[in-house]
This record gives structure tokens, C-alpha cells and sequence, in this order.
């Protein structure tokens, strides 16, 4: 007999197949990296956040089994209460020193942490300025906090400014989040002027970029070190778990801002810390990532590559100047047999959709990762170039 969650959950899937967007997991298999297992095939993958090719290095493996042997595979509690370990310290020392702020903390994923720090800096009364792209943690954040949220146009800051001029004396505090590598996009925020924007209005600035970790900039400390601004943002969240191939989150900020997280950001508060093994990886991946350059140059050479061989094809992937590459197919139905159609020539880009991004912009996701031979990105762009055509 049917559960009234079961009842529930036919409608609820009926209406989403319907509209096209139904989906389902793969399963993957063997070692994370550049070549992949799905059931019997080999596939190519480009479509993955490893863009360093980091989750499989051995010196990350072996920090991580070296941890586990030594300090144990969980934190088994809260940082307040039992789980607030030498290695997190260690490591938020080490994050705040690579971006040159006061202070870091860590959190258990990225979503977790936009909705934990949003409404730890601002409530009702207060004023949200979000970018109409805005990451799904960052609008769920915003929702959380009960802060009225005015969003403006994509990347505008005609419409920030307008939208500042306009709103912010009505309120209290103000808040601006941005992404600063767009997910779905592959296009850079322009932080410097919004930097700017923020300063003279009197607005709080929180930069979630966890496709700049390590994969933009000199030093690879993200798009606010590419847009030369990184001193100007109050804070800048990153990732643990994609180019630095762990798990979980960080943002850098002030020390005083760090404790006022450290005392009300309730995803910290109520929630469980990082594992040892999780940390010691995300250490052992930061120090690769100071010593080999070579491997965000070689990412930023390969978007550029498989960008110049779709656009001479006349296939279009704007707006992207990164390694998040999107081909726009503009439907369900396409987009899905496009992806299906890579698959078997044995490449995975992932096809997106609504709620993803938005109705009719429908597209294939192409993600580089460092370690993709020139062989792999042409073989990979005939391969769209003859699907598209
Ligand atoms: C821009 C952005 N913010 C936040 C997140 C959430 O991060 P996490 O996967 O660590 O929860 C993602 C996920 O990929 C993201 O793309």
C-alpha cells in the first residue's frame, strides 16, 4: 500500500516529467579523474569540479590516509561543543594566509555556509542586492535571513548602482552577493567595480567563489585576485571540494567577523565538523596548488583551446572567459540527446536545465580540467561540432 509520501512523491515526479526535467543519478566508477567508469564504458570526463586534477594526487591521498590513521575518520561533533581539531585551526590559519585576510573559517559544504552566513550578517530590516544568477545557496541564504532582496540584472552595474542609489537609505544594513565565477556561465563578475559600488554605498560585500579556488588569479586565489581586488571584499567564500579535491567550504573575512560566525552562523553552530581527512587533503591540495602553477595555467589554456575550436565551428560560448564552458541549446529534449549522444562517443558533459538555469537557456555544461591533453579538447569539441551540426 501506498504511504501519503508516496502519493506525494507520483504527482509531485509526474509534473516534473512532464515538464521535461525528470532526473536521475549515474553511477561512476573507479578513481576520480580525468578518465572515468560508467558500467563497462570508458568516458572522458568534462564535467567534473576536479578542474586541478587534485582528487586523485598522491600526495593529497596520502595526507588523507595519513590523517586517517592518525587523528580518526570523524571530527564526531560540533566545533563548539567537541570537534574543533588542531587541523581545523591549522588549516583556516593557512587559508588566511594564502589570501592574505585575518581570518578563516570552514564550513561543511558551500550551500551551508550561504545559508549560514547571510543571515548572520544581515535580517529584517536590511536590504539584499543579489546578481539575477545568483548561485541556489545564495538566494536560499537570502531567503533565510527574512533581509528584503532587490536583485539586479546579471552582472550590471548600471542597474547595482541604480538599484543602490535607489533602495539602500531605506534600509539598515546592506548586503551585495555575487558569484564570482558564474557556475552555469563560465563568466567572471566584474568585482572591482562592484567592489567600488559596495564601498560607496555603504554595503556589506560577499563574493561566493568556489569555481575560483585555485583556478583563477596569479597565485590562484580566485576572481577577485584576477579582477584585482581582493582586498576589497568583506567576504569571499571558497571551496574545499573542487579544484582543491576534498570536501567542504571556507570564506575569509575579518577576525571579528569569523567570531560573529563562530557564534551565530547556525550552519556552524548546529552542524557537524569537517572530518580530520577531509582537512589534511584540502591542506595537502593548497600547498600543490602554491607549488605547480602550471596546473591553472594549463586549465585556462585548455577553455581557451576547446572555446576557439567551437566558435571557428560557429558554435557559440559566450559568455565564458573560464574553465566553465556552456554551448546553449535553448530545449529540453535536445539539450538531454545531445548529452546522451557525447556519452556514447565517450565524453560526459553534462546537459542543464530549469531549475539549473533559467527556461530556454537550456545547454551542455563543459567543465576543462588541467590534465586534458590538446588530443582529448579536440576530440571532444569534433565530437559536439558533428552532434550540433
Ligand atoms: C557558485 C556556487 N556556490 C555554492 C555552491 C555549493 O557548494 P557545495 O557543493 O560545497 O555545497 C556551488 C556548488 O557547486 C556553486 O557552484
Amino acid at each position: 500500500m501506498d504511504r501519503i509520501s508516496d502519493n506525494i512523491a507520483r504527482e509531485a515526479l509526474a509534473s516534473i516529467e512532464a515538464a521535461g526535467t525528470r532526473r536521475a543519478l549515474h553511477t561512476w566508477n573507479g578513481a576520480v579523474g580525468r578518465r572515468m567508469r560508467l558500467g563497462s564504458r570508458d568516458v572522458l570526463m568534462f564535467s567534473s569540479g576536479n578542474y586541478l586534477d587534485l582528487a586523485h594526487h598522491p600526495e593529497v591521498v596520502e595526507a588523507t590516509a595519513r590523517a586517517a590513521r592518525d587523528l580518526g575518520c570523524a571530527a564526531a561533533g560540533s566545533r563548539l561543543i567537541n570537534g574543533n581539531l588542531g587541523c581545523h585551526e591549522a588549516l583556516e590559519n593557512e587559508l588566511a594566509a594564502f589570501y592574505g585576510t585575518e581570518a578563516a573559517l570552514v564550513f561543511g559544504t558551500g550551500y551551508m555556509l550561504n545559508l549560514g552566513v547571510i543571515p548572520a550578517l544581515v535580517g529584517e530590516g536590511d536590504v539584499i542586492f543579489s546578481d539575477s544568477l545568483a548561485h541556489a545557496s545564495l538566494i536560499d541564504g537570502a531567503r533565510l535571513s527574512r533581509a528584503t532582496v532587490e536583485v539586479f540584472a546579471h552582472s550590471s552595474t548600471t542597474a547595482l548602482s541604480t538599484a543602490l542609489s535607489r533602495v539602500r537609505p531605506r534600509f539598515r544594513r546592506a548586503l551585495i552577493v555575487v558569484d564570482g565565477v558564474y557556475s552555469m556561465d563560465g563568466d567572471v563578475a566584474p568585482l572591482d567595480e562592484i567592489a567600488a559600488d559596495a564601498r560607496q554605498h555603504d554595503a556589506m560585500l560577499l563574493v561566493d567563489d568556489p569555481h575560483g579556488t585555485g583556478t583563477l588569479g596569479v597565485q590562484g586565489r580566485g576572481s577577485a585576485e584576477l579582477r584585482g581586488c581582493l582586498g576589497e571584499i568583506d567576504l569571499l567564500a571558497g571551496t574545499l571540494g573542487k579544484a582543491l579535491g576534498s570536501f567542504g567550504a571556507f570564506v575569509v573575512c575579518s577576525a571579528k567577523v569569523r567570531d560573529l560566525l563562530v557564534n551565530t552562523a547556525r550552519s556552524f553552530v548546529f552542524s557537524c565538523a569537517l572530518a580530520p581527512p577531509q582537512v589534511e587533503a584540502a591542506r595537502a591540495a593548497l600547498r600543490v596548488v602554491a607549488r605547480e602553477p602550471w596546473r591553472r595555467t594549463a586549465l585556462q589554456s585548455n577553455a581557451t583551446r576547446l572555446r576557439d575550436r567551437l566558435q571557428v565551428a560557429g558554435i557559440s560560448t559566450s559568455p565564458s572567459t573560464t574553465h566553465i564552458v556552456p554551448v546553449q541549446i535553448g530545449d529540453n529534449v535536445q539539450t538531454m540527446s545531445a548529452c546522451a549522444s557525447l556519452l556514447a562517443a565517450g565524453f560526459h558533459a553534462q546537459g542543464i536545465r530549469y531549475p539549473s538555469v533559467p527556461r530556454g537557456t537550456e545547454r551542455l555544461r563543459i567543465t576543462l580540467m588541467a590534465t586534458h591533453t590538446h588530443d582529448e579538447i579536440d576530440a571532444l569539441a569534433s565530437a559536439v561540432i558533428s552532434i550540433l551540426s
